[in-house]
């Protein structure tokens, strides 16, 4: 995407969105694998797939991209990335992250981000959540690359706290308030598609990862130099390579999603009520 017609291309998807859907969105949310669901939460939806929306990544492969779905949850209005785009599948980082630049033109202060996870802490157990604290780029890419816009941010955003300290302890309160507690963490984002080695997780770990993924890491990139607070979950799916004596399955990661899938729905719509 070049730098002089980004901005542009921002307006112009975000324009779209707003003419198709009237809203005015002040929670995004990027929602992973199986937890799409929560989308069905909204009321009086309006959906937008993201074929129609002008400088939208176009899908690789067949099927359904996803869509945008928006409308108000607990009388907040949200619009929902049902379907994200991953960089295993081609996608520079400036395009898996070039919704939450729209999300930002339309508004968005807060983004929530879900993933399904890998886990390396070995005191975790598959089927926990873990509110990420912090995380670790291990793409060697980089949404940012090449000349800054000022519009859209600074030229080194600071990354100090890029999942919001606020956010992460109204995580931890809203899931008391529910009966249960949550994991918190640091993410590894890394491209894939395979699942790591046996030696890659031991390395993650000595290097402080607690959990491992294939996302995330560019939309929050992309969020912070925009300046919007990132609040960021990962359901832990399975655990990560040379920990359990078993082989990776994309099937196990979707079977768990699927379990925990009602208690994350519940805390999602805590914390939108809460924000
Ligand atoms: Cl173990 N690794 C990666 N990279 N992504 C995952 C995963 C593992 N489990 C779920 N997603």
């Amino acid at each position: 995407m070049s730098e002089q017609s980004m901005v542009q291309k921002i307006q112009e998807a975000a324009s779209f969105i707003s003419k198709e859907t009237g809203i005015k969105p002040q929670i995004g949310l990027i929602l992973g694998s199986g937890l799409g669901v929560l989308a069905d939460l909204i009321e009086q939806p309006t959906v937008v797939d993201y074929s129609r929306i002008p400088h939208f990544p176009v899908s690789t492969v067949e099927g359904h991209a996803g869509e945008l779905v928006v409308g108000s949850i607990q009388g907040k209005q949200v619009l929902i990335m049902k379907g994200r785009f991953h960089a295993y599948e081609g996608y520079g980082a400036e395009t898996v992250s070039f919704p939450v630049r729209v999300m930002k033109e339309l508004g968005v202060e807060t983004l929530i981000v879900t993933n399904a996870a890998g886990g390396i802490n070995e005191s975790y157990h598959v089927g926990d959540l873990m509110v990420i604290s912090d995380h670790l780029n291990l793409t060697y890419r980089n949404p940012l690359i090449g000349p800054n816009d000022n519009a859209l941010g600074v030229r080194f955003p600071d990354m100090s706290e890029a999942y919001s300290k606020r956010l992460r302890k109204l995580a931890h309160e809203v899931a008391a308030s529910q009966d249960f507690s949550l994991q918190e963490g640091v993410y590894v984002g890394l491209l894939g598609p395979n699942y790591e080695t046996p030696a890659e997780i031991r390395m993650f770990r000595t290097l402080g990862g607690d959990a491992v993924g294939m996302s995330t890491v560019p939309e929050v990139i992309v969020a912070r130099h925009a300046g919007i607070e990132v609040l960021g979950f990962s359901c832990i799916s399975n655990m990560a390579s040379g920990i359990l004596d078993q082989p990776l399955s994309h099937a196990e990661v979707m079977e768990t999603t699927e379990k925990v899938k009602p208690k994350f729905l519940k805390l999602v719509l805590g914390i939108i009520e809460a924000l």
